[in-house]
């Protein structure tokens, strides 16, 4: 499947190229295709919070690149660079608050420059780093895929209905995607009837980006609104669903794009499996539960407004963006190191204390 995985390759939202950082627009899709480039920390910082790029693993590895951007700027200007960097750590840990990639991601910046040894190239070591954090989502979205397809069929071999919810493809991260990764992989195994994608209001990854990376690869797509899942459940024969996460905590509780709990309340009573896919670097085991995420409310003009045109009745709008599913709702969490059925915080501690796969 790896192979067919690779072959099937079509598209991609960061791309790091003679020492500068493109990224897709992905606030113009699928309408037009904009690739801007970067050379700041403070920039990407911007592209981040502006959801030109969006999605945890993706938003982890551009900051680790506009890290390096803003090292090579303090190395310029000379004098301590290691102080000065400290505003480019602060500036990207900033962006977003609730994808601990983002601080996993700098985390493993912070650590690399601090084993530098003497005579060591410190722009060298950085750009290798998160080069190597970029190329490691990759395999990790291989593997996932494998563990997810591996999941479906044990349960079910049939052809079968999938549901899924915001972005969680090759936008979202440095590959094919996680819970994305997954359904492709299904379907090239010949799993899947169709995948339900959810609008995933009010940004719309779904129907704008979802939708359209399964589309342009013919994998049978059905866009549905957000709050038509009771109804597909029950009538569609839903077997999966089958989303991403932006923070794990070490109970097993997941936040993820605002309406995936109410998804798994829904699984839970019409008897639908759910499966949660995320890296081992969405795991965040110094939060011990859900309670302690960090959840991100955007401007209300983001639900009032539709292409800047105004269109709600003159009132404030509440507009948090991610919510957390208990663990006690959740059948597995696939990620590269395993898979965990009915998590708990033991399995959490279990899984994390192995090593890498790859
Ligand atoms: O606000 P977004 O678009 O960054 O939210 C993205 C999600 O919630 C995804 O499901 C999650 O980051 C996993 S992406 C592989």
């Amino acid at each position: 499947m790896r192979e067919r995985l690779l072959a099937a390759e079509k598209v991609k939202a960061i791309e790091w190229k003679d020492g500068q950082l493109h990224l897709l627009d992905q606030r113009k899709l699928p309408l037009e295709e904009i690739w801007h480039t970067y050379e700041s920390a403070a920039a990407v910082a911007t592209a981040i919070r502006e959801m030109i790029v969006r999605g945890a693993p993706a938003i982890g590895i551009s900051a680790a690149y506009g890290l390096v951007l803003g090292l090579k700027a303090r190395l310029d200007e000379g004098g301590d660079w290691r102080a000065a960097l400290e505003a480019d750590f602060d500036v990207l840990s900033n962006s977003r608050p609730t994808a601990v990639n983002l601080f996993w991601a700098l985390n493993q910046m912070r650590e690399r420059l601090e084993r530098l040894k003497p005579g060591d190239d410190p722009l060298a070591a950085a750009e290798a780093q998160a080069a190597s954090i970029h190329a490691s989502d990759r395999e990790a979205n291989l593997t996932m895929a494998q563990f997810g397809v591996d999941l479906i069929r044990k349960h079910q071999g049939n052809p079968q209905n999938l549901l899924t919810h915001c972005n969680t493809g090759a936008l979202a991260t440095g590959g094919f995607g996680t819970a994305l990764g997954v359904i492709r992989g299904a379907h090239l195994e010949g799993l899947v009837e169709c995948v339900y994608a959810d609008e995933t209001r009010p940004w719309l990854q779904g129907s704008r980006l979802t939708a359209w990376e399964l589309a342009g690869e013919g994998v049978p797509v059905t866009l549905n609104a957000d709050s038509a899942a009771a109804h597909l459940m029950k009538t569609r024969g839903i077997t999966w669903v089958i989303v991403g996460a932006d923070r794990i905590t070490a109970n097993g509780d997941v936040a993820n794009k605002i309406g995936t709990y109410q998804l798994a309340v829904l699984a839970m009573h019409h008897g639908v499996r759910f499966m949660v896919v995320a890296p081992s670097s969405t795991i965040d085991m110094d939060l011990e539960t859900g309670d302690d995420i960090p959840i991100e409310e955007r401007a209300g003009h983001e639900l009032l407004e539709v292409n800047g045109q105004r269109f709600a009745a003159d009132v404030e709008a509440f507009n948090p963006v991610f919510d957390v599913t208990p663990a006690d709702l959740i059948d597995a969490i696939v990620t590269e190191k395993g898979v965990v059925e009915r998590p708990n915080a033991a399995k959490l501690a279990a899984l994390m204390s192995r090593k890498r796969l790859h």
